[in-house]
C-alpha cells in the first residue's frame, strides 16, 4: 500500500472527524484556521463555538465593529488575529461583493492568511488540493526524511515544503492534509512520539535509524524577559477606570486599568490627574505568566469620593457588571482583586 493510503487509512480510524470546523463552509474555516494559527485545537473549541454563535455568517460579521470581535477574542491572546479577522471581512464587503474568495493568490492579500492558512482553507473547503505545513507538520516531515537540521533554516524550509508537495495525493486532500496535522500533533509528537501508532513508520528515516535518535528540533529557548509593572484600579462610585490600549501590540484595542512601567510615570499620571496619594485604600501584588515573559503586578486600590474632581479627558468608566469591551487576561485579575 502506498504511504498516501496508510496515512488515509490511519485517519479514518484515529483521526479527529468531529472538530467543529469540519464543515464545508469556506467563512467558518477560515474563522477556525485564523484561530488555530497560535492556540490548540482544545483551547480553540470553545471560543470557535462562541464566534460562530454571535457571528453564524461573514454577512453578520461584515457588519462587526472591532470592539465586538476583541470582546469575543478575550483570553485567547494574539489579538493581531482578531484585528486582521476585522480587516478581512471589510475587504471582503467593500472588494468582493460580501464574498469570500476562493483563489489561492488573492487569499494570500488577505491580513493574516499566509501560505499554509491560504493551503488549509482552501483544501478544508474542497475548492483546491494544496499542500500544507505547519509547525508539526515541520517536524514530522523533518523526522520522516531525516531531516536533522534547523528547521527553522529558510532552504530547509523549501525542501520541507517539497516534501509535502510531493506527498499531498491527487486526491482527497482535505482529509490527508487533516491527516497530517493530527499525526503531527498526536503521533509524532515533540517529545515521545508514538511511532508504534504511526502510519508513517514504515517510511520513517528517524524510526529507522534508531529510536533514540530521532531528530529532536528545537528552537533555542529564549531567555524569558522578567517584568514588574504598577496597575491602578481607580473607583468612583462602583465604577471603575479603564482605558483602551494603545501601547502594546500583544493587547491592542483591548481595555485595561492604567499600567505603568515604572513608578515615576505612574506619579506623574496620578498628580496630573489629580488623584492623590492619600486616596490609596489597598495594594496587591500578582505574577502573570505569558510564554517569553513573566510579569508581576504591583495593583493599587484609590478609592475616590464622588464629589472629587478628576481631570479625566474622557468618558473611559466601567460598571464591573457590564464591561462590553475584551480585555486582557491580566486585567481580569486586577477587577477580580478588586472585587473581592
Ligand atoms: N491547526 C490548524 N488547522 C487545524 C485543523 N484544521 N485541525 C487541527 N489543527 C489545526
Ligand atoms: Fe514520527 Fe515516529 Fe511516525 Fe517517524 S515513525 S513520523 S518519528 S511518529
Amino acid at each position: 500500500m502506498k504511504i498516501q493510503q496508510d496515512i488515509l487509512a490511519w485517519y479514518d480510524l484515529h483521526g479527529r472527524h468531529s472538530l467543529p470546523w469540519k464543515v464545508k463552509n469556506i467563512y467558518k474555516i477560515w474563522i477556525s484556521e485564523i484561530m488555530l494559527q497560535q492556540t490548540q485545537v482544545k483551547t480553540a473549541i470553545p471560543y470557535f463555538k462562541t464566534f460562530i454563535k454571535k457571528y453564524p455568517s461573514l454577512k453578520k460579521l461584515c457588519e462587526a465593529k472591532l470592539n465586538d470581535i476583541l470582546k469575543l477574542w478575550s483570553g485567547l491572546g494574539y489579538y493581531q488575529r482578531a484585528e486582521n479577522i476585522f480587516k478581512t471581512a471589510q475587504i471582503i464587503k467593500s472588494k468582493y461583493n460580501g464574498i469570500f474568495p476562493k483563489k489561492y493568490n488573492t487569499l494570500l492579500q488577505l491580513p493574516g492568511i499566509g501560505r499554509t492558512t491560504a493551503s488549509a482553507i482552501l483544501t478544508f473547503a474542497k475548492i483546491d488540493n494544496l499542500p500544507i505545513l505547519d509547525g508539526n507538520i515541520k517536524r514530522l516531515l523533518s523526522r520522516m526524511y531525516g531531516i536533522n537540521s534547523n528547521i527553522l533554516d529558510k532552504d530547509i524550509e523549501k525542501t520541507l515544503w517539497k516534501f509535502s508537495e510531493n506527498l499531498l495525493p491527487k486526491e482527497k486532500a482535505s482529509e490527508f492534509n487533516q491527516a497530517l496535522m493530527d499525526i503531527g500533533s498526536l503521533i509524532c509528537k515533540k517529545n515521545n512520539p508514538v511511532c508504534n501508532n504511526c502510519p508513517l513508520q514504515k517510511k520513517c528515516k528517524a524510526f529507522k535509524t534508531n529510536w533514540f535518535d530521532i531528530p529532536k528540533i528545537k528552537k533555542k529557548a529564549p531567555i524569558k524577559k522578567q517584568k514588574i509593572w504598577a496597575a491602578l484600579i481607580i473607583n468612583k462610585q462602583k465604577k471603575v477606570y479603564m482605558k483602551k490600549i494603545s501601547w502594546n501590540m500583544l493587547w491592542k484595542g483591548l481595555y485595561s486599568s492604567p499600567i505603568f512601567s515604572n513608578k515615576k510615570t505612574m506619579d506623574l499620571w496620578l498628580k496630573q490627574k489629580n488623584i492623590k496619594g492619600e486616596l490609596y485604600t489597598k495594594s496587591w501584588t500578582f505574577k502573570h505568566k505569558l510564554s517569553h515573559i513573566d510579569f508581576a503586578f504591583d495593583v493599587k486600590l484609590f478609592e475616590v469620593k464622588s464629589n472629587k474632581k478628576l481631570i479625566v479627558i474622557d468618558d473611559n468608566w466601567y460598571n464591573l457588571s457590564n464591561i462590553e469591551y475584551g480585555i486582557p487576561k491580566f486585567q481580569e485579575k486586577i477587577l477580580s482583586l478588586f472585587k473581592q
